[in-house]
């Protein structure tokens, strides 16, 4: 049966591939945790209430780490888990992947293991109460060094959680190239995880290219300053390598001017597999309900590109194929 044709943004189911679990935690919330755990957090972490303050991406980086030392304990990732998706359930949305940091939960004295299942609680209560859909991707921080992000990969793998389903790097890619990690990457493709990389985003097509030489690798987190390399977009589209797309992200950390500036329309016209992502979204005021209505209102895109969207992050969710099946057969409205 063909699915009906959608009549409102809010109608759409939406999935997301590209979101970092400590990057949901709003101002609010890292303030609640760190209150609950007697920490002090640098009065240079907020602009106001409901503002994180960074001034561009590395200091939005360092910003990240700093409200991650609030997130302390195992409940604690499990309330920022199920706080998140919980928010998501609300706007309709049916999957997402947690791109999640052991090196965060290790640098607050959290042992690997307790904090997976902190996560996981978060992600079956959020189920068992919105019904919606979780799964996590490793993460690796680049900037951490290459033997941090091979050690990261050595624990995911050891770990060998059900609900890890994928690993990704992200961090700063433009002082620390793709090509430094190939070990990291073979570690975990060799055990079968889907990989993706932060690639192309601060640093040009040869980055991505960088990171698609990496093993393993079948998504590009970001990945739209291919834009600037018309031969990699048709690799790119004749490959089928996904991009998690984050438009907002994009124009808030200054990649580009304004939405009318953002590539999206060009990369889905050359035939490159889309989807679209919050990154952080308190950091950059944004939620994924939010980035699909954006894509709509502002980018231009209609309800089927956006139908279509959510169907390709469901066809390339790293999570396996019996849970993706189930997914795809209980769409509403789809
Ligand atoms: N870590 C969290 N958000 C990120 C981004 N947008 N790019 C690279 N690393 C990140
Ligand atoms: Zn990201």
């Amino acid at each position: 049966m063909s699915p009906d044709p959608p009549t409102s943004v809010a109608a759409i189911p939406k999935a997301e591939l590209h979101v970092h679990l400590e990057g949901t935690a709003t101002p609010a919330l890292i303030r609640r945790l760190a209150a609950r755990n007697g920490i002090a957090l640098p009065d240079r972490l907020f602009a106001d209430d409901d503002t994180f303050a960074w001034v561009d991406f590395l200091d939005f980086l360092r910003a990240y780490d700093d409200a991650a030392t609030a997130i302390r304990t195992a409940q604690d990732y499990r309330d920022v888990t199920y706080e998140y998706l919980a928010s998501c359930a609300a706007e309709g949305t049916i999957y997402v992947e947690l791109i999640a940091s052991l090196d965060h939960g290790a640098k607050v004295g959290l042992d690997d293991a307790e904090h997976l299942a902190g996560i996981a609680q978060g992600i079956d209560d959020a189920q068992a109460e919105h019904g919606i859909v979780g799964r996590i991707i490793s993460s690796a921080v680049r900037n951490f060094g290459v033997a941090d992000c091979e050690d990261v990969a050595r624990r995911t793998v050891a770990l060998d959680h059900p609900y890890v389903v994928g690993f990704n790097m992200a961090g700063d890619e433009a002082n620390y190239p793709a090509a430094d990690y190939e070990r990291t990457f073979e570690i975990v493709a060799e055990a079968g995880l889907g990989c993706s990389v932060h690639a192309g985003e601060h640093a040009g097509p040869e980055s991505i290219r960088a990171a698609l030489a990496l093993p393993g690798v079948r998504r590009i987190s970001h990945g739209v300053r291919a834009v600037e390399d018309p031969s990699l977009v048709a690799e790119l589209a004749q490959r089928g390598i996904v991009l998690e797309v984050c438009p907002t992200s994009n124009v808030v950390l200054g990649l580009y001017p304004g939405y009318e500036d953002h590539p999206l329309p060009s990369l889905m016209g050359a035939g490159i597999p889309v989807t679209l992502g919050s990154d952080d979204p308190p950091y950059f005021g944004t939620t994924i309900g939010r980035e699909y209505e954006l894509a709509h209102e502002v980018i231009g895109l209609d309800l089927e590109d956006l139908q279509d969207i959510t169907e390709t992050a469901l066809n390339a969710a790293f999570a396996g194929p019996d849970l993706m099946v189930n997914l795809h057969d209980h769409r509403p409205g789809m």
